[in-house]
């Protein structure tokens, strides 16, 4: 598998252009309603290789929050803090079938333990299990990790962002009291929630989000420096996620279409990786009714089978 990245810089400007058009197919979510105000037609995309080149197109410095690609990053921070043992106690290894933001299996499913760290009521279970004595010392070891990984002290909390979701995260204030009165969440339920805010509202572009990517794709070492910033067996077990519930109910039809892992979130933005390869950032905010960049999904299917970057 090795991409052609002449092809590649010379034919991606002319699909991102043609791939815009599936965003009216899609709606930019509005939940969370900072969010409402992204462009809907907006697809930037940029592919990191491991030897050090690039290759961007379309709207891909259009700055974005990282939503549930954060959940991806948590997770190897608290397998790095706690470990594995203390990690899985919490949280399973297993998809849902349903909505990223179900309740559903929390209460049908005994003992009310998340069924995996990439929905939203796992990923609330991995933020408390951060260490740091306070929220905002949680919060700021997390902007300093995702800042390691995209090689880059660019990323920061968009304040709005965090806002708007901190004011009107109903749905998250339910898992959250749901999970603390089964004894699943141990901390409290309001700095807990707090410190999922805000990885939430980390805002990127493209290029760091694929240096992101490049890392994991590298088994967790910096292809610059050659220095291990995540164990590997840790980055096997989040690329594993990312293939069973990166794109949430939808993880299974991008495996077959794509065959990648890939994170999404709500934002349009898109982590994926080509193991031993390259990184991939991607912003579409349409999202499709799985709540995945519209565009976004359809690109990344054209250039899987373009380069034959299937796993499977
Ligand atoms: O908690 C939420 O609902 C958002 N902050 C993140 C959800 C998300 O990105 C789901 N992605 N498709």
């Amino acid at each position: 598998m090795t991409t052609d990245f002449r092809d590649l810089s010379e034919r991606l400007p002319g699909w991102v252009e043609a791939y815009r058009a599936y965003a009216a197919e899609g709606g930019v979510a509005t939940y969370i309603p900072e969010l409402a105000h992204a462009p809907q037609r907006a697809l930037g995309i940029t592919l990191h290789h491991r030897s050090g080149t690039t290759v961007s197109a379309g709207d891909a410095d259009l700055p974005f929050t990282l939503q549930s690609i954060s959940k991806v990053f948590t997770l190897l921070l608290a397998l790095m803090d706690r470990g594995e043992r203390a990690v899985f106690e919490k949280v399973g290894m297993e998809p849902t079938g349903d909505v990223f933001n179900s309740m559903l299996k929390l209460e049908l499913v005994q003992p009310g333990k998340p069924f995996n760290p990439l929905i939203n009521a796992g990923a609330i279970v991995v933020s408390s299990l951060l260490l740091g004595d306070s929220p905002e010392e949680k919060s700021q070891r997390i902007l300093r990790f995702v800042r390691e990984l995209a090689g880059d002290d660019g990323p920061a909390f968009n304040e709005d962002v965090y806002r708007s979701e901190a004011e009107t995260a109903n749905r998250n204030r339910s898992l959250a009291y749901f999970l603390k009165d089964n004894k699943v969440l141990d901390e409290d339920v309001e700095p807990t929630l707090d410190v999922y805010f805000r990885q939430c509202a980390i805002e990127v572009t493209c290029a760091q989000v694929a240096r992101m990517g490049l890392v994991l794709a590298n088994d967790g070492v910096d292809p610059a420096t050659g220095r291990e910033l995540v164990p590997r067996r840790f980055v096997r077990i989040a690329k594993s996620f990312m293939v069973t519930c990166g794109m949430y109910n939808a993880s299974g039809e991008f495996a077959i279409q794509v065959g990648i892992p890939a994170k999404s979130g709500v934002s349009g933005g898109i982590l994926a990786l080509v193991p031993g390869e390259l990184g991939i950032g991607l912003i579409g905010p349409a999202l499709n009714d799985k709540g995945n960049s519209i565009a976004g999904v359809h690109l990344l299917k054209l250039l899987s089978e373009r380069y034959d970057w299937s796993l499977f």
